[in-house]
């Protein structure tokens, strides 16, 4: 199953081209690498309406499967990515976010401070990642096994429709 990503970088630092974005790059190599498809990257600022704009077009407008989010997870006062998501999910999905709270609180106790959510706009699924790259592929590593089935799950009424057609 080739799942088709997008990947959206929510930083004010790194949206104003005062730091290089090295999470989303990170996390397209590794998307890269399973054979899945990279089919949009972007970078934002810390803000509701930019992000929220962002998501509903990928969600909306392109279908696409998965949107992860790197930055914006934890306690800081323009950290607000969960918030976005939060606004724009129909449906949460709150064991993504708790499974990888869970296996991350084994590396650090630093996992305690990510906010990150998980939801269901559509057929697409957003899953918050925290900022750095290293913790955003830790937090990736704990959820990949089951993005497949997820994406299977949110597609299958869709393939039941195609089959009638036949
Ligand atoms: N999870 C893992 N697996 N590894 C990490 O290094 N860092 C934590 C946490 N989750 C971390 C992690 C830290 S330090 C913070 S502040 C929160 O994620 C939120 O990160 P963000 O504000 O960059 O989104």
């Amino acid at each position: 199953m080739t799942l088709r990503v997008g990947i959206l970088t929510v930083s004010d630092r790194s949206a104003r081209g005062q730091r290089r974005d090295a999470s989303g790059p990170a996390l397209k190599e590794k998307i890269l690498s399973l054979g899945w498809l990279v089919s949009e990257m972007g970078v934002v600022p810390d803000d509701l309406a930019a992000i929220q704009v962002v998501l509903e077009k990928w969600a909306d407008g392109l279908a696409l499967d998965v949107i992860l989010t790197t930055g914006g997870t934890g306690f800081s006062p323009r950290d607000i990515t969960p918030e976005a998501t939060q606004a724009v999910i129909e449906r949460p999905a709150p064991g993504l976010a708790e499974a990888m709270r869970a296996a991350s609180l084994q590396i650090t106790p630093h996992a305690m401070l990510s906010r990150g959510a998980a939801g269901i706009r559509g057929r697409t699924l957003i899953v918050n990642l925290p900022g750095s790259p290293r913790a955003a592929l830790e937090n990736l590593a704990v959820i990949l096994p089951v993005l497949p089935h997820a994406v299977q799950l949110l597609q299958e009424d869709l393939q039941a429709e195609s089959g009638h057609q036949i």
